[in-house]
């Protein structure tokens, strides 16, 4: 599959196969490729919990509008930005000079300068935590839609009673639950046509 039919064949789905399940392997290497995406200054400021518990899953059900998805797919995902945006720098930044990939100075001039551009700055620190979730989960749906799993992104949740339940420490935003696993043949929409006159050149037209 290439990427571009990967792009063109994910949907938001519905209606996934209550009966399936995916190993704990499986889970793994789907979370690690989605872990291939980037992120500002290699911060990597994101947690992801692979919710498998029926228990657990009817209460975050209950905290989702209700939503079938939430217990019916074969794995739940809470994708989770940190706010405390370089708080991982140091310990992904030694893998990379242990690698011989980065040199030490560059490691230190990452941590530095990274560590001044978020201090004091809430607003940004959480924008980057919602943009490294996202750029994982788009990554994690693209995944999945190679292995020929249907994927649901969801926002329709109560962040706080989320959190609550999956015990979330304070700094990390749930971005987005995302329900992935094998579906149904029947009972999902068909792809949303796209509107086309989104991009102009040079400036905003
Ligand atoms: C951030 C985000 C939040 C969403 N939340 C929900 C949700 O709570 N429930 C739901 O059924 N779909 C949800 N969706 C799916 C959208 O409705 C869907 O992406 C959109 O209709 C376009 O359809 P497509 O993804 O099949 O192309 C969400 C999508 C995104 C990106």
């Amino acid at each position: 599959m290439t990427v571009s039919e990967a792009l063109k064949q994910r949907l938001s789905a519905n209606a996934f196969d209550p009966q399936a399940e995916l190993s704990r392997e499986q889970i793994t290497e789907l979370v690690q490729l989605a872990t291939e995406a980037p992120t500002s200054f290699n911060t990597q400021n994101w947690h992801v919990i692979a919710i498998t518990d029926p228990e657990i899953r009817k209460q975050i059900r209950a905290a989702a509008w209700d939503q079938a998805k939430v217990t019916d797919s074969a794995v739940l995902f809470a994708v989770l930005g940190n706010t405390n945006v370089v708080e991982n720098l140091p310990e992904v930044m030694t893998m990379a000079t242990n690698d011989g990939i980065v040199a030490p100075e560059i490691k230190d001039w990452f941590e530095t300068n990274a560590a001044q551009f978020y201090k004091d700055k809430p607003e940004l620190s959480r924008d980057e935590a919602l943009r490294s979730a996202s750029y994982l989960a788009m990554s994690l749906m693209l995944a999945g839609q190679e292995k020929g799993y249907g994927s649901g992104p969801m926002i329709g949740f109560d962040p706080k009673e989320v959190a609550n339940i999956l015990k979330v420490p304070q700094n990390y935003v749930v971005t987005l639950l995302l329900s992935m696993g094998p579906l149904l043949p029947e009972g999902n929409w068909k792809r949303k046509p796209r509107k086309k006159d989104i991009l102009s050149f040079d400036a905003f037209s």
